[in-house]
C-alpha cells in the first residue's frame, strides 16, 4: 500500500482550490459536504461555484496564484495544469497536502470514491491503477447501504449515554450493539418503524434474551430482467435470511441475493399442484415468529396481482412487522422492452390493468366498457382464457381490427412479442405457442416498427416470421 488512507478533519480549516472550471467544481462539491472553509483562486469562475459564493459558502480570496495564499491551508486542490508545478511546490514546501487533478507525480494525495451515508463514509481507492473498478464498487455498495444508514449510526450516537447507563460494559454491551447495527433494531428504523424500534430497543436495554420477532418484506423483483431490481430491493435481497420466492423469479435474481439466505421456492403454477396460499402465509409467519428477517421476492409489483395484501394483512394479524419494496410491473416492464406507449396523445388517455382469469376461470370484467372506442388496457394472467375474453369483447361491441400486441417472457433474453387483432388473437397465441408468462395489450400498438421490436420473433419450419400484422 503506498497510499495510507485515512480521513482528515475539515471542520473550520482551509481548504484551498486553485482553477475555477469544471475540476473546481467537481472539488468544491465535495469540499462542501465538509465544514471546510473553502476559498478559491482563479481570473474566472464556473456559474455554479458563482452561486455558491452568492450563498457564502465559498470564498473567492484571489485571481491569480501566490504561494502565501497557501499559508495555514488544510489541503490544496490545483485544477489548472499550467499551475501544478507551481501549486505543488509552494504546498509541498509548507507541508500542506496538495492534489493536483490528474497529475499523481506532483500530488502527494489522491481523492477516493466516496460513498455518503454521512456520519457514515466509505472511500474507495485504487491508488491511480483503476479508477473505473473504483467507480463500479462504488456503485455496488451505493446499492447496499441504505440512505439512512447514516441516522442509525446518529441515532446510536445520542444513545450512548444511555447505553452505558442501563447495559453493563463488555460482551452485554457487545451484543446489545450487534442487535442495534445488525438486528431487528436496525430493521424497525430503515423501515421508519418507530413502535417497533422502541418496543426492540427496550427488550435490547433489559436483556430481554426471548428471541426477537423477525419482519417480513415484500418484494417486488420486476418482471424477469435482474437490472430491473430497484437498489432497496437488491439491499433486501443482501440482508435476507430467508428468502420466499415465486416461480416466476429469474435465477438472475437470485444470484444477488446473500449467498447463505435459507431459499424456499413457494411457486404456484396454473393447474398444476403449488402451495396454497395460507400454506404461503403460514411459511412466512413461522420464520419470521423464530426471528428471521423474510423476504416474499415477488414477480413485479407486490400489490398488482401479487396477492401482497393478502400476506400483509395475514402478517399484521399475527403482530409481525410488513414492509414494502414495490418492483416494475408487467405491464409496464414489457411495454417498455417492446418500445410501446402505454399512453400516447391522440390515442388513449387512460390504461387499465386487469387480470384475465380468477380462481374459478375467465375474470368478470365489465367487457362493455372496455369495449369502447379509445379503450386501452394489459391483460395478466390472459393467455389461457384469451379464446374467451376476445369472444366476451367481441360480443360486446368491440371493433374487430382493435390492436393487440402480446409479450411473451417480457424483458428476459427469450422475449417474444406478437402483434394482431382482436380477432385473430386465440390464434395468433395458439399457432405461436405461447407458454410463458404474457401480457395482452389492447388498443395499443409499439411505436416503433415491428422489425426493430422483434427480437425473438417466432418462426415456423420455413424460416418465415408467424407474426400476424395488425389488420
Ligand atoms: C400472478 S401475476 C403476477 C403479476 C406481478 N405481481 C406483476 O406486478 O407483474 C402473473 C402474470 O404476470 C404477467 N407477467 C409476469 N411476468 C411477466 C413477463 N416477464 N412477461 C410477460 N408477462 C409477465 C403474466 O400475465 C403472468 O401471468
Amino acid at each position: 500500500m503506498r497510499y495510507f488512507p485515512l480521513f482528515l478533519d475539515l471542520d473550520n480549516r482551509k481548504a484551498i482550490i486553485v482553477g475555477g472550471g469544471e475540476e473546481a467544481l467537481r472539488k468544491a462539491r465535495l469540499l462542501l459536504k465538509t465544514k471546510a472553509r473553502i476559498e478559491l483562486i482563479a481570473p474566472v469562475l464556473h456559474e455554479e461555484l458563482k452561486s455558491y459564493l452568492k450563498e457564502g459558502r465559498l470564498a473567492w480570496v484571489a485571481k491569480h496564484f501566490a504561494p502565501a495564499l497557501l499559508d495555514d491551508a488544510a489541503l490544496v486542490y490545483s485544477s489548472d495544469d499550467d499551475l501544478h508545478a507551481d501549486v505543488s511546490a509552494a504546498a509541498r514546501a509548507r507541508g500542506i497536502p496538495v492534489n493536483a487533478v490528474d497529475d499523481a507525480a506532483l500530488s502527494t494525495f489522491i481523492t477516493p470514491s466516496i460513498v455518503d451515508r454521512d456520519p457514515v463514509v466509505v472511500a474507495i481507492g485504487t491508488e491511480g491503477t483503476a479508477p473505473v473498478l473504483g467507480m463500479g464498487l462504488r456503485s455496488r455498495i451505493e446499492a447496499l447501504l441504505p440512505q439512512t444508514l447514516g441516522s442509525l449510526a446518529t441515532a446510536a450516537s445520542g444513545l450512548r449515554d444511555h447505553v452505558a447507563e442501563r447495559v453493563p460494559h463488555g460482551n452485554r454491551r457487545r451484543s446489545f450493539w450487534q442487535r442495534f447495527f445488525f438486528g431487528s433494531i436496525r430493521e424497525s428504523f430503515l423501515a421508519g418503524d418507530a413502535k417497533n424500534y422502541s418496543r426492540e430497543l427496550e427488550a435490547a436495554l433489559i436483556d430481554d434474551s426471548s428471541p426477537s420477532v423477525g419482519r417480513v418484506s415484500l418484494v417486488g423483483a420486476g418482471p424477469g430482467d435482474p437490472e430491473l431490481l430497484t437498489l432497496k430491493a437488491q439491499r433486501k435481497l443482501q440482508e435476507a435470511d430467508v428468502i420466499v420466492y415465486d416461480r416466476l423469479i429469474g435465477p438472475g435474481i437470485l444470484e444477488l441475493a446473500r449467498r447463505d439466505a435459507v431459499r424456499i421456492p413457494v411457486g404456484k403454477k396454473p393447474f398444476e399442484p403449488s402451495p396454497k396460499q395460507s400454506e404461503i402465509n403460514t411459511i412466512l409467519i413461522r420464520e419470521a415468529k423464530a426471528g428471521r428477517h423474510v423476504v416474499r421476492l415477488k414477480g413485479g409489483d407486490p400489490y398488482i396481482f401479487g396477492r401482497g395484501g393478502e400476506e400483509q394483512a395475514a402478517l399484521i394479524a399475527q403482530g409481525i412487522a410488513v414492509d414494502v419494496v414495490p418492483g416494475i410491473t408487467a405491464a409496464l416492464g414489457c411495454a417498455a422492452s417492446v418500445g410501446l406507449p402505454l399512453t400516447q396523445r391522440g390515442q388513449n388517455r387512460s390504461i387499465t390493468l386487469l387480470t384475465g382469469t380468477a380462481e374459478d376461470g375467465l375474470a368478470d370484467q365489465d367487457w362493455k366498457a372496455l369495449a369502447k372506442p379509445g379503450q386501452a388496457f394489459a391483460i395478466y394472467m390472459g393467455v389461457n382464457a384469451a379464446g374467451d375474453i376476445s369472444a366476451e369483447l367481441l360480443d360486446a361491441g368491440i371493433d374487430h381490427a382493435t390492436p393487440v400486441t402480446v409479450v411473451e417472457n417480457g424483458t428476459l433474453a427469450n422475449e417474444r412479442v406478437m402483434m394482431c387483432s382482436i380477432g385473430s388473437l386465440w390464434e395468433t397465441l395458439t399457432l405461436n405457442g405461447v407458454e410463458g408468462p404474457a401480457i395482452i395489450y389492447v388498443g395499443l400498438k409499439p411505436a416503433k416498427t415491428s422489425a426493430d421490436i422483434l427480437p425473438f420473433p417466432a418462426r415456423d419450419e420455413t424460416g418465415q416470421h408467424v407474426l400476424r400484422a395488425v389488420s
